[in-house]
């Protein structure tokens, strides 16, 4: 029997110090809800959903309510959730101003016709399905405006940010997911079966239209019969990867997940990327590594029946990730 597991991330970046012990409770918040799924005897696949829908709604995050907004001022998001055991997948890409885009994504894997849908278009498939886009001035926050305030203005020439948050926090260096903020969840239940979710609202000053890594299959989203990974950071190098299938593939072939973790988020510098990943395998095993100076990471379990939960700024010493979740408090 392996103990039901839960890990969760809150994106590969480089977040200001006074931010992280905020981040950190959403992130644990999210690890405990997804368990508590869990506990009450629900799938991976919905332990993920419940993980991702409590980050989504944290407004330091770039996901749903907090996320990024493209050149124009957009919010376009993406997202995307799947089952190990069964590979069924649910995507969606660049769908304007959804609250809860991982809600979107799981009907598109429930409905089962297609696996990505993307663009505005998608609204009709979503007011099928209940879901219906909400006033963007509930998704844009005063960080995602002044990101984008400072990168029109790095752009523009200007040395200092014009508006910023952080004054002591370095602007924003190009057009990368540099604060990081993706959020994702990955989970094994009592049976070995995993499940992955990632959502985003992808990079500030992205072109209209522009899809990362997260809702492509194998790219930030992945989970098959060995196990699930979710990945953060520069979305065209993780494509280029397809960072989280490697993490999976070198599972099968019989790595850890620490090594297979740290061996893929390697990667990325080749195509001049950074990141991070999370990532869980069927006998319970976790690891999270990335290469950036930060990256929120919870996890919860049950140790003797105990609910123990963790959390992460910059979980480096990926191998010791397990012993500390079991030194948690109960
Ligand atoms: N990793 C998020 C993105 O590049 O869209």
């Amino acid at each position: 029997m392996i103990a039901p597991l839960v890990v969760v991330h809150g994106g590969a970046g480089r977040i200001a110090a006074e931010r992280q012990p905020r981040i950190a409770l959403a992130c644990r918040d999210a690890a405990r809800c997804g368990l508590d799924v869990l506990r009450g005897g629900g799938a991976v696949l919905d332990a993920v959903q419940a993980a991702a829908r409590v980050l989504e709604d944290c407004p330091e995050l770039n996901a749903g309510v907090g996320a990024v907004l493209s050149r124009e001022g957009t919010v376009e998001l993406d997202a995307a959730l799947m089952d190990g055991a069964t590979r069924r997948i649910g995507a969606i890409a660049a769908v304007p101003d959804l609250r809860q885009p991982i809600d979107l994504a799981r009907r598109v894997l429930d409905d089962g016709e297609h696996v990505l849908l993307a663009g505005p278009a998608a609204w009709a498939f979503a007011a099928e399905h209940g879901i219906a886009p909400v006033d963007p001035a509930r998704l844009i926050t005063l960080r995602s405006r002044a990101r984008l305030a400072e990168e029109r203005a790095r752009r523009a020439g200007v040395v200092a940010p014009i508006e910023s948050l952080e004054p002591t926090e370095p602007a924003v260096g190009d057009d990368r997911e540099h604060e990081g903020g993706t959020i994702g969840a990955v989970a094994v239940d009592a049976a070995g079966r995993v499940a992955a979710a990632t959502s985003t609202g992808g990079i500030a000053y992205k072109r209209p239209g522009r899809v990362g890594d997260t809702p492509l299959p194998g790219c930030g989203t992945w989970a098959d019969d060995h196990a699930a990974a979710s990945a953060t950071g520069d979305g065209e190098a993780i494509i280029r990867v397809t960072l989280t299938r490697v993490v999976a593939d070198r599972i099968a072939a019989g790595a850890s997940p620490a090594d297979a973790a740290r061996g893929a988020v390697a990667e990325l510098a080749r195509f001049g990327g950074s990141g991070g990943v999370i990532c869980v395998d069927r006998a319970g095993r976790m690891a999270a590594w990335h290469d950036t100076d930060t990256m929120p990471v919870a996890a919860a379990t049950l140790i003797d029946g105990e609910v123990r939960t963790a959390a992460w700024a910059a979980p480096r010493t990926i191998d010791d990730l397990a012993a500390a979740l079991a030194a948690a408090p109960a």
